[in-house]
């Protein structure tokens, strides 16, 4: 499994149930990254999707205990144990953890891979990943040149475990 996320200068990921940021190119290379692979999220980020609609043409796997989806196209899991019964399915490279923060926390040390895009900036947030750079089981092992969009600056970076 590989988490992919964007993050700030604190690590930090959201606020008020949003993005810190939407990077226009950001989310074309989620997309470009995610595409036809599998991709699980909690119930918060499934309902901050637009129009609360899964994503097209990836599997969408969503963790809630208790929540009510009743989309079609969504894969509920109401536990861990759920999920990775589901997960044993697809191959483990094709599965992408998008979050939030609870479900970063309860997965990343099922990841071997991140791929973090770092914004250069400060923001306002109450939901956090794990900072990699002070985590010993964690390397950097590739980053982009600096990007710039919209007066944003950012990289793409990689983690591997
Ligand atoms: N920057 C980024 O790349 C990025 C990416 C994604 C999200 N975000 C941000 O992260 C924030 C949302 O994070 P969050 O932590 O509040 O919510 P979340 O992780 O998206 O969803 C939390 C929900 O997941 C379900 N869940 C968690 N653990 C579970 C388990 N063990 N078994 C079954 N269900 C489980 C629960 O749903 P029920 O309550 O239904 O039981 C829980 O309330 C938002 O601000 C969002 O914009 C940022």
């Amino acid at each position: 499994m590989k988490a992919i996320v964007a993050v700030d200068l604190n690590w930090g990921i959201g606020y008020k149930g949003n993005l810190l940021k939407r990077i226009s190119p950001d989310m074309k290379r989620f997309k470009e990254i995610t595409i036809n692979k599998v991709v699980v999220m909690g119930r918060k980020t499934f309902e901050s999707l637009p129009k609360k609609e899964p994503l097209k043409d990836r599997v969408n796997i969503v963790l809630s205990k208790s929540g009510s989806i009743n989309h079609e196209k969504v894969i509920v899991c109401r536990s861990l144990n759920q999920l990775f019964n589901e997960l044993l399915k697809y191959n483990t490279d094709n599965v992408f953890l998008m979050g939030g923060e609870s479900v970063y926390e309860l997965l990343l040390p099922y990841c071997t891979e991140a791929y973090v895009t770092k914004i250069k900036n400060t923001y306002t947030a109450d939901k956090y990943f794990v900072n990699l750079d002070e985590n010993d089981s964690w390397k950097l092992i590739d980053k982009s040149d600096l990007q710039i969009y919209d007066d944003v600056e950012f990289y793409y970076t990689k983690y591997a475990k």
